[in-house]
């Protein structure tokens, strides 16, 4: 049977296994950035493993930030914000294995579920290898520019082709 769990610290050897398997080596992120964000989250529930049986499946990362708080590529380490309108969406990834379950979809629910039941305003991801078709599709449109330049400085760490997207919860 198919169980979305809340991350524990004690799971990211199933998440970096499943990161090698789904981005680039530029992509990857150290066991300590892992830790230390699931670390400053333990008790909000914003990041979840899916799991079939025994086996690891997909794992979403999300973290409450300010604006311009969003963690670079592989940062050692990560303070929770003190006013959060943000759910960031740090890092979401379904293996191979893992792709006939709509287990991508499935993911992304539970966080913007989560991040209006922690009554904030938006989700915000930063899309790479080429994956900003795939969060249109779920209701993401590219922030608008310019970005401040601490955002800009975050944002160039995933590389030029990075691209950061947000989805208002916000009613217009
Ligand atoms: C992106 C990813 C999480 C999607 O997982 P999934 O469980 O297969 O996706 P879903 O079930 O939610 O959606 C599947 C649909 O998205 C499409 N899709 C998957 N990856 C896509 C991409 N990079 N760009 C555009 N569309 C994509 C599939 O073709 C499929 O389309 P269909 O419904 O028309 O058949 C998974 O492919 C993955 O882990 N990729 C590598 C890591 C990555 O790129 N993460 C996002 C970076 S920010």
């Amino acid at each position: 049977m198919l169980q979305l769990k809340v991350i524990d610290t004690a799971d990211v050897p199933a998440v970096l296994a499943l990161q090698a398997q789904c981005y680039a080596p530029q992509f990857h992120e150290s066991a300590d950035a892992f830790q230390a964000k699931l670390r400053a989250t333990r008790g909000l529930h914003c990041s979840f493993l899916a799991v079939q049986g025994e086996q690891p499946l997909g794992y979403v990362v999300s973290l409450p930030v300010d604006d311009d708080q969003l963690p670079g590529l592989d940062a050692p380490e990560w303070a929770p914000a003190r006013a959060p309108r943000t759910l960031y969406l740090h890092d979401l990834a379904v293996s191979p294995a893992g792709r006939a379950h709509k287990l991508g979809h499935k993911l992304v629910e539970q966080v913007l579920r989560r991040a209006r039941d922690m009554g904030l305003q938006e989700v915000a991801l930063v899309a790479v290898q080429d994956s900003g078709a795939y969060w249109q599709r779920l209701g993401f449109q590219d922030a608008a520019a310019p970005l401040s330049t601490a955002l800009q400085d975050k944002l160039d760490s995933f590389g030029p082709d990075a691209r950061l997207m947000r989805r208002s919860l916000v009613a217009a």
